[in-house]
């Protein structure tokens, strides 16, 4: 049960592993356990938006995956149009704003098209905010944030000197999203696998056993009843953190 005295949290990032797993067990092709990812994606959306989450990033498809087989590349992509043109009118019936982060310009047309148009839509949007995790690195999106800064010295905008943690976090593509509060992982992994590895400094982690294909409503309520559970301290301690809530 979650506590309704008990603050939610306001940015959740999942980690949507254990599709292959899924499928694998049932003796299906790989892309059947994606399919049936998807439709997690779709009800995890719509439980999120329901609880009041003010941000939900989802890691549909990282840097690295570009380098599995073709087709299971081209059939993810299949996937993310269908999601993209099917959850349109939902989207913005909900007042859902979509966002992306990640390397948009590798991704293929026919998954642009209806992304950039979805994304243009929704921009007024204020309930939640939807982020999908696209052609995304954690490190690839802090060196290209260290590139910037290192640009704007060269062209005497800054100095070293002036770099901070605020400036840095400022070059992020996630500096329009809440501050990450809880990540989530399926499939029993206990790793981050380069996703916001800057943004997860503080975040609580939640792992569960449970594939992607499996995830549910239940699971992310028992996540964030966990998450509900938790001090969290930032570096002070306990009798500090208490006597702030005062
Ligand atoms: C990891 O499982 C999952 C992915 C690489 C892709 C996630 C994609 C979806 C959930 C569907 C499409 C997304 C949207 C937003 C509609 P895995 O294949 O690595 O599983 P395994 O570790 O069991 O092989």
């Amino acid at each position: 049960m979650l506590n309704p005295h008990a603050p939610l949290p306001r940015h959740v990032a999942i980690i949507m592993d254990g599709n292959g797993r899924w499928a694998k067990r049932r003796g299906l092709p790989r892309i059947e356990g994606h399919r049936k990812g998807a439709d997690s994606v779709r009800d995890v959306v719509r439980a999120s938006r329901e609880l009041g989450l003010r941000a939900l990033t989802l890691y549909a498809f990282s840097s690295q995956n570009w380098d599995r087989p073709m087709e299971e590349v081209r059939a993810l992509m299949e996937l993310l149009r269908d999601y993209l043109v099917e959850e349109r009118t939902e989207i913005l019936e909900n007042e859902i704003r979509l966002e992306t982060i990640g390397d948009r310009t590798r991704l293929p047309e026919f998954v642009r098209g209806p992304l950039e148009d979805l994304i243009r839509d929704s921009a007024e949007n204020d309930k939640m905010t939807l982020c999908l995790a696209l052609s995304y690195g954690g490190r690839e999106s802090l060196a290209a944030a260290a590139r910037r800064l290192a640009e704007a010295v060269v062209a005497g905008e800054l100095l070293p000197s002036d770099i901070d943690v605020r400036n840095f976090g400022q070059e992020l593509s996630t500096r329009m999203l809440p501050e990450l509060d809880l990540v989530i992982r399926t499939s029993g992994e206990q790793r981050l696998s380069n996703f916001l590895l800057w943004e997860a400094a503080y975040a609580e982690l939640y792992f569960t056993d449970t594939l992607w294909p499996d995830f549910s409503r239940a699971t992310l309520y028992q996540a964030i009843e966990s998450f509900q559970g938790r001090e969290r301290r930032f570096g002070l301690t306990s009798e500090q953190v208490r006597l702030r809530r005062l």
